[in-house]
């Protein structure tokens, strides 16, 4: 098994815990870091709309969380009723926090149907001219 149907495997495991009762659009993310290992997440609503958080974020700081600092693949699934009828891509927010854990020339983002549907972009593609941590130093 490849990386690749691994992480869409892990994304699509998990989609069942995506919390959505007010769009009723489920999303699940996986996120494979560079020491291996792989963090999964869900978009998880409020009744507090804004307090909502995206599943590729969710993933994030749950990689975060357990000490990972660099990222090099994602893989997202979603749909309305955890459907995955189409490719679910990430929100601009969700495009600017994996800048911050990842070389947008090397970052992997998949956005797939299922483990043999899929599609591919560099972080570059997906967020070109971008701000990240070394603008800071
Ligand atoms: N959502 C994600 O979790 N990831 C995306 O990339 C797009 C949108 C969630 C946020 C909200 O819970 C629902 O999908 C509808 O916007």
């Amino acid at each position: 098994m490849t990386d690749r149907t691994k992480l869409i495997q892990a994304a699509l495991d998990c989609l069942k815990n995506s919390y959505a009762p007010y769009s009723q659009f489920n999303v699940a993310a996986a996120v494979l870091c560079a020491s291996g290992k792989v963090y999964t997440g869900v978009n998880v609503e409020n009744a507090s709309y804004p307090a909502g958080i995206c599943a590729e974020r969710n993933a994030i700081f749950h990689a975060a969380a357990c000490g990972e600092r660099e990222i090099t693949a994602i893989a997202i699934v979603g749909g309305k009723g955890g459907i995955v009828s189409d490719y679910c891509t990430p929100c601009g927010v969700c495009r600017q926090v994996m800048r911050e854990f990842a070389d947008p020339g090397k970052l992997t983002v998949i956005v797939a149907k299922s483990p043999d549907d899929y599609k591919e972009f560099t972080l570059a593609q997906l967020l070109p001219e971008s701000f990240g941590p070394e603008f800071l130093k």
